[in-house]
């Protein structure tokens, strides 16, 4: 039955009304986190046997807290005024523990699951970078306010974890810039950090003291992208430096290997990541290993076997600042549809579309400039991240943060999608022209949907519960507004601004 836009929008009341209304003004969906204490993030943990543990216990809510857990198995401890949890687990098991947070206002607890195995990265990463913002500009004081940002912006409370640090730390040989010369490796081959980067222990204690893991970054060429010292022939004596400075993440970019690579063949491609991988599990140290080879020969097929955490599926989404619109659905919807690539991701391995490209961003000219992206389009972006199990890595200014960006970034239902244990990423499962439903099945038996509209007009979006393998009235909930919009059989539709997205998590009714 076709209905018209005015029948549709008296059916669905409220929610079509403000929806159409979000496309024009940024508007703030996601509610502000209350007093009282919530815990939030990940579910679910994985560390190897012998490895330093960090993981702070991500709460909103007024502070002072007190943070407690029960069940922590021997080896670790929780501060009970930070909720940091450190130590170290001798053996491998699976440990399910129950997380505690407590302020004046109130009490919460939520489970949670530390497994101690091979695998990292159980669920996606959730961080910082410096690429999109700071360029080849980033400093030993641009990484520690990240770090002051990531707590003082309550980011950490909603799981965020990572401040990691991309490209330019290393000397350039090439360089005019005396503050990115010197010698590239010490008498021992070790990489060199520049003078922009003076002691990079110090700089990991900073971050790891705020309860935060740091990363960083480099190509297995002999230089990386923007020209700086690379790890080739030296690989094992750099992930060494790593391990001795307090890395636990690893971006490992291509640049200049295609001149090392003897030919296109796959076990050429996949060189490279093997052999890095291979040193970082004999380290002492966990570090999870990012692959940024842009997608070639089809990565999401081999990323996993060649010990990757992650891989990025695509070129650079924000290369062409004026044209992120453009990346956003060539990138993320189409590459993601066109390859199926729903079937490579999974607990420990993840397909990557790059980060999130909110708020200010680099203009590639020298300065900085807000996101070209429309609202609705911001909204577009983390949903679908959050659908197929995206990495949720922030690559704008985020000592710069408005409520719209913050409210983007923090949205704990979103998250818990994204961050679902499950670990099954989502999938296109209906279009028709313009109009795109995409869904991602979770832990609890709920569906998270997405209804997508790819238009430059408003439009109304129906799910179809046979598109959705769903049978049954299902209460909706929409996760932008965290509000239950009532419940439904057979399908759900709802009024699309331009580039927009309404995002949903179906129940079965009782
Ligand atoms: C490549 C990567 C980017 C960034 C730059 C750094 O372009 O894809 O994410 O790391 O290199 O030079």
């Amino acid at each position: 039955m076709k209905k018209t836009l005015f029948s549709l929008l008296a059916a669905i009341g409220l929610l079509a009304v403000s929806s159409a209304l979000a496309a024009a003004a940024p508007v703030t969906l996601t509610p502000k986190p209350g007093p009282e204490p919530r815990i939030n993030g990940a579910k679910v943990f994985g560390v190897r046997p012998g490895s330093p543990f960090l993981f702070t216990i991500p709460a909103t809510g007024e502070r002072p807290m007190t943070f407690a857990v029960d069940g922590l198995p021997a080896g670790l401890r929780v501060d009970p005024a930070t909720g940091q949890i450190t130590g170290m687990l001798k053996d491998k098991g699976e440990y399910a523990v129950t997380f505690r947070a407590e302020n004046s206002k109130g009490k919460a607890s939520r489970g949670f699951k530390i497994v101690c195995g091979d695998t990292l990265a159980l669920t996606p990463h959730m961080g910082w970078n410096s690429w999109y913002v700071w360029e080849n500009h980033v400093t030993d004081k641009i990484m520690r306010d990240a770090a002051d940002a990531m707590a003082a912006s309550g980011m950490m409370d909603h799981g965020y974890m990572y401040i990691n640090i991309d490209d330019c730390w290393a000397v350039r040989p090439d360089a005019k810039d005396p503050t990115l010369l010197g010698e590239p490796r010490d008498k021992a081959g070790k990489v060199n950090s520049n003078p922009r980067f003076p002691d990079m222990k110090a700089l990991t204690d900073y971050i790891h003291a705020k309860g935060l893991k740091a990363g960083i970054y480099t190509s297995p060429g002999v230089f990386t992208c923007a020209g700086h010292v690379g790890a080739f022939g030296h690989e094992k004596q750099d992930i060494e430096r790593f391990v001795e400075w307090g890395f636990d993440f690893l971006k490992y970019d291509w640049c200049s290997y295609s001149a090392k690579a003897k030919d296109k063949s796959r076990a050429e491609y996949q060189k490279p990541y093997r052999l890095i991988s291979g040193i970082l599990k004999a380290q002492p140290r966990d570090i999870v290993l990012n692959l940024c080879q842009y997608g070639m020969d089809n990565v999401w097929e081999w990323g996993r076997e060649v010990g990757g955490n992650s891989w990025r599926t695509a070129g650079d989404l924000g290369g062409d600042f004026d044209k992120i619109g453009l990346a956003l659905f060539r990138d993320g919807f189409d590459v993601y549809a066109k390859n199926e690539l729903h079937k490579f991701g999974g607990p420990g391995a993840w397909n990557d579309p790059d980060y999130l490209l909110l708020g200010y961003l680099s203009n590639w000219k020298g300065g900085t400039a807000l996101t070209p992206l429309t609202p609705n389009e911001q909204y577009a972006h983390v949903s679908l991240w959050s659908l197929v199990a995206a990495p949720l890595i922030f690559s704008g200014d985020i000592t710069r943060l408005d409520d719209f960006t913050l409210g983007l970034l923090t949205n704990d239902e979103v998250i818990d999608v994204d961050q679902d244990p499950l670990g099954k990423p989502g999938r296109r499962m209906a279009k028709t022209g313009d109009l795109e439903v995409w869904g991602r099945e979770l832990e609890d038996g709920s569906l998270a949907v997405g209804l997508f509209n790819r238009g430059s007009a408003l439009a109304v979006v129906t799910a179809n519960w046979k598109d959705l393998g769903l049978s049954g009235p299902q209460v909706v909930r929409d996760l932008w507004r965290q509000k239950d919009l009532g419940t439904s059989d057979g399908s759900f539709e709802a009024a699309v601004g331009p580039h927009g997205v309404v995002l949903v998590r179906m129940r079965a009714a009782k």
